[in-house]
């Protein structure tokens, strides 16, 4: 009698323990989702921009039915990341460093970057707020052989979308410097000479939720000289007037910001820049620099457009994010019912 209850005592223990056991490795398992689920969420934190376009003045989309707003999508939602600029109803410029990524985990071989995946990406156009464009799916990113991702040298991105852009009146492509390389330096070093005055647009991106419209704001063009004389001053780098040029606001109450960039700065009605990078926001003294539309054109024209947009990766087949993440908290809910049954 006695043995038998023993018996059966060591035989409840036994499950018990298994079933604790059990139960400790299912735990072990939620944590280590909920560990990877909370790493890649600071993984995708990282790209988001947080400066804008300081002192300015909201404007319409009339005024710049030529900017678009590069998002990436997360699950519904989309976050607006740059700028870019409408050139052809299929293509877009914008800066190289807006369809790249630089992070360490990222890196493979010996490249500094890689190229952003497109299917993530959409382009929203043809309103004043990111929110409530027309929606473009981006079909692939370019960035320049040359783009140097430390100096921000070639800073240039294009991007193909899967369809053709309806035109209209807030839906328009940016009137482009013509010319030759010889012609457009020749005018831009007027322009800098005589501190020609310019309007940078851009959204930038607030951290609260505010459904802030484009804004707008004047800046001085600079001679390349005094540029790089105010860099030097403060160690900022440096810059090639071959593929850049600057703007500067002396009392540091007007700038173009991170989140603006890729956007236009647009000079006598005609698109001559894209925001591609200052140190800080509206400091004193510190230029805005930006990257020459007339070498963003040429290498569109001449490179670009001879890349045919037919699928080239397997990347195709990749299991979007999203999806991921709806896995493992499905898994996460499943393993917590099952641990709390167990407990139970
Ligand atoms: C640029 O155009 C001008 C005028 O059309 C011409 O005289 C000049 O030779 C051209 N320069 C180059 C480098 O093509
Ligand atoms: C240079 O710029 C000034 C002021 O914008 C203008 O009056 C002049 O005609 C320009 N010169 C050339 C050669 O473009």
């Amino acid at each position: 009698m006695f043995e038998v209850v023993k018996y059966r005592c060591f035989f409840f223990h036994l499950s018990a323990f298994l079933h604790y056991f059990q139960a400790m490795i299912l735990l072990l398992n939620h944590l280590f989702i909920v560990i990877s689920c909370s790493l890649f969420c600071t993984a995708v934190k990282r790209d988001a921009p947080n400066l804008r376009i300081i002192g300015g003045q909201e404007t319409t989309i009339i005024e710049a039915p030529y900017i678009a707003s590069l998002q990436r999508r997360r699950g519904s939602l989309a976050v607006h990341i740059c700028g870019a600029v409408i050139i052809t109803r299929r293509y877009l410029l914008t800066a190289g460093h807006c369809v790249t990524d630089i992070s360490d985990e990222l890196k493979q071989g010996n490249k500094e970057y890689i190229l952003l995946s497109a299917k993530k990406y959409i382009i929203s156009t043809g309103s004043k707020y990111t929110e409530r464009g027309l929606i473009t799916r981006v079909k692939r990113f370019f960035v320049h052989e040359s783009y140097d991702p430390t100096e921000l040298f070639y800073d240039f991105g294009a991007i193909a979308l899967v369809k053709n852009l309806e035109f209209d009146i807030e839906t328009q492509p940016a009137k482009l410097p013509h010319g030759n390389i010889t012609e457009t330096s020749a005018l831009l070093n007027n322009y800098s000479n005589h501190r020609t005055i310019c309007k940078a647009y851009g959204w930038g991106v607030s951290t609260a939720r505010t459904y802030s419209g484009l804004k707008v704001v004047d800046l001085l063009m600079v001679t390349a000289d005094a540029c790089q004389e105010s860099l030097t001053k403060k160690d900022l780098g440096m810059i090639n007037s071959k593929i850049q040029f600057c703007t500067l606001e002396e009392t540091g109450k007007k700038d173009a910001c991170q989140g603006d960039s890729g956007g236009p700065l647009s000079c006598n009605g005609v698109v001559w820049g894209l925001v591609s990078w200052g140190e800080g926001c509206a400091r004193p003294g510190n230029p805005a620099v930006f990257a020459r539309m007339d070498v963003a054109k040429n290498w569109l024209e001449q490179d670009v457009y001879n890349i045919p947009l037919q699928s080239t990766s397997s990347a195709q087949y990749d299991i979007p994010d999203e999806k991921i993440i709806y896995i493992l908290i499905l898994r996460a809910c499943f393993i917590l019912r099952r641990t709390y049954y167990l407990l139970k």
